[in-house]
């Protein structure tokens, strides 16, 4: 072995020694310096590299202390990665010619889109820094109801992480999933999914979005009732829901009829912090209606 080799291994070798020798020091931490971290007296260690002082045990449990924070917050990322997915995998739709649109695509060229676009934005940012609220969106069919709701939902799903925790965000086609409920009863669904997932996916959801509630009553009259079948879904989804989720719900009924149709004991529930986004004056946007 040359010289030269013999002197880079010492220095090499020299800096790994010094990297790990720690010497016992005439000092000692007690259970009061560092409290719930060790009962007993422990004697310091000095890193012969940085000349540091310290308490061998203290030191580990700071360590291992900070590796479970990191791995928590690792954990809850992952977590919310997880919650944020949930919109994609569960929602139900009926129409989807609104679904990549968001805010951006909504022309507001009347006063009123204007207003209902703009309370919108703000109820969704509202939502995602975790205020709870109900959201009525009513007005006559194609005027961007499920439009809106559904913009106002994607916007919380992507928001909320950074307010202040990812909520589970869920759209729901409701004459579509009342179809999917009565077809589990009768072994009809090709799924075998039960009426029990479906409210239970309802329930649980912190945004919901309910896509055209009251199409089964009509708004001709506003003494229509829902059928019994619908009214005690809807109760139960109401009710589980009341004062700690949000629901948004878009319906081409008045909140008089909406009222009328499925009762106070909805009705009460739902004016809990309720907003209402009046599309009443808005024209028609489907295609062939002329738009
Ligand atoms: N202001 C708007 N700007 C651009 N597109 C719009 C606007 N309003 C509606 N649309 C589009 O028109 C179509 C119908 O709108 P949407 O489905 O939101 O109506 P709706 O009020 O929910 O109707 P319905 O009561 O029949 O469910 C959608 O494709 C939607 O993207
Ligand atoms: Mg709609
Ligand atoms: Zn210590």
């Amino acid at each position: 072995m040359n010289a030269h080799k013999i002197m880079g291994n010492k220095k090499e070798s020299e800096k790994v020694m010094l990297e790990h020798l720690k010497l016992f020091v005439d000092e000692y931490c007690t259970a009061k310096d560092n409290p719930g971290i060790h009962e007993n007296t422990f004697q310091k260690m000095m890193d012969l590299k940085t000349n540091e002082v310290y308490c061998p045990k203290c030191r580990l449990e700071t360590r291992n202390t900070k590796v479970s924070i990191d791995e928590t917050k690792a954990s809850d990322q992952w977590k919310d990665k997880e919650k944020k997915k949930y919109l994609k995998k569960y929602s139900i739709y009926g129409g989807r010619s609104f679904l990549d649109k968001g805010f951006k695509g909504f022309g507001a060229n009347s006063k009123q889109e204007l207003e209902a676009c703009d309370k919108a934005k703000a109820i969704s940012i509202d939502i995602a820094s975790g205020q709870i609220a109900n959201v009525l969106l009513t007005g006559p069919a194609g005027t961007g109801k499920s439009h809106i709701a559904h913009s106002m939902l994607f916007n919380i799903n992507e928001m909320s992480a950074s307010y202040k925790k990812q909520l589970t965000c869920l759209f729901i086609d409701f004459t579509s999933v009342m179809e999917l409920i009565i077809a589990s009863y009768s072994n009809t669904a090709t799924d075998k999914k039960t009426a029990d997932y479906y409210i239970d996916l309802m329930k649980n959801a912190d945004v919901l979005v309910l896509d055209d509630l009251g199409t089964d009553v009509g708004t001709t009259s506003t003494t229509k009732q829902a059928s019994e079948h619908t009214y005690k879904t809807l109760f139960k989804i109401i009710n589980a829901r009341e004062g700690t989720k949000s629901t948004i719900i878009s319906t081409n009924l008045s909140y008089d009829q909406l009222k009328a149709a499925y009762d106070s004991r909805i009705s009460s529930r739902l004016s809990m912090n309720l907003k209402i986004l009046d599309f009443s004056e808005i024209n028609d946007k489907r295609p062939g209606f002329g738009f």
